[in-house]
């Protein structure tokens, strides 16, 4: 007790703070989300997301190498195509952007992690993450085209598949067609308990994504459950996951304490797009610090239990750890 026990006593020096840190934030920590399009030489702004772009297949690749250099050691490619319809086909088509942007980069940096992620929102005209079928969405229907996507990514050369929709049986769905293809080495990160969630709205305007008609609460969680979370992960591990996902972070952190608690795999977490443009605007209104900021969040969501995060902090990050 006080006056012997004195927790002042490891605070009063950087360096002995530093002796007594529990947490600590590496580049190996962090996943940089990438926005692929059509075009040659694009790097465009995007306006929901300040300091993120929508690259061409050429203009990313050199993109992915300074990530890598920076000691980022993944990048998640979303593919945002001109052409949108009800089938989603640009997922899968061979040619399509995604597939080629996954063949550029790993041709540039092999050894860079690639990760898919594997989801129909940004190739549907309706927006919506499979097949409708009278104006709901089929579940059973959705996973012969995820099925489809995956192996598409993994020929032109994905290192891990990461499937985002929330279908049910998904990943073994995909487990299965990825063994019968020969893909045993294949890495499934699931985005296990993913969340309907109001902080998506940035990506989705990034990505052309929101759905034409009603929400994603008929398949992506309730914000107010947790129990269900593990019921999600328990079935992902058991059809095949290698690493589980729980997203959003901030306002889940309870989730991903409680999965890191249960769970022996390796835990992802994804900082998401609301989240990031929040701390953006309030930084650029000079209301925040956004490093600072940055840098508390994503100690936090590590110190809750992630493995690694998603983030598109990541390259900033990178750079300022580096530095
Ligand atoms: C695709 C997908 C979404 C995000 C990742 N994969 C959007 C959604 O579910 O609507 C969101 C990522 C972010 O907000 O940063 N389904």
């Amino acid at each position: 007790m006080f006056p012997d026990v004195r927790l002042r006593r490891l605070r009063r020096t950087e360096t002995l703070r530093r002796m007594v840190r529990e947490t600590t934030l590496t580049p190996n920590d962090l996943i940089q989300p990438l926005f692929i399009v059509e075009g040659a030489g694009v790097k465009e702004p995007i306006g929901s997301l300040p300091g993120q772009f929508h690259w061409s297949v050429d203009a990313v690749t050199d993109e992915a190498a300074d990530l890598f250099q920076l000691g980022v050691p993944a990048v998640i490619l979303f593919g945002v195509p001109d052409e949108k319809d009800p089938l989603g086909k640009q997922a899968y088509d061979p040619n399509g952007v995604i597939q080629r942007a996954i063949k550029a980069i790993k041709d540039k940096t092999p050894d860079l992690v690639v990760i898919g992620d594997v989801c129909l929102c940004e190739y549907t005209d309706h927006g919506h993450c499979g097949v409708i079928k009278d104006h709901r969405v089929d579940n059973d229907a959705t996973l012969d085209l995820l099925v489809e996507m995956s192996l598409a990514q993994v020929r032109a050369g994905v290192d891990v598949v990461a499937p985002s929709d929330m279908m049910d049986g998904r990943v073994g769905a995909i487990r299965e067609a990825l063994d019968e293809n020969g893909f045993t080495e294949t890495v499934i990160m699931s985005y296990a308990a993913k969340y309907a969630s109001a902080f998506y709205g940035p990506f989705r305007e990034a990505a052309g994504s929101a759905p034409a008609f009603g929400d994603r609460k008929s398949y992506q969680m309730d914000p107010a459950n947790v129990r269900e979370a593990l019921r999600e992960c328990d079935l992902d591990v058991a059809e095949g996951a290698d690493i589980i996902m729980v997203k959003p972070a901030m306002a889940f952190m309870d989730v991903i304490r409680a999965v890191a608690e249960t769970f022996d795999l390796p835990l992802a977490a994804y900082n998401v797009s609301g989240e990031y443009a929040m701390v953006k605007a309030a930084g650029e209104r000079g209301w925040i610090d956004e490093e600072k900021i940055a840098l508390e969040i994503l100690t936090g969501i590590k110190r809750a239990g992630a493995d690694m995060i998603l983030t598109y902090f990541a390259k900033d990050i990178a750079r300022k750890l580096a530095g």
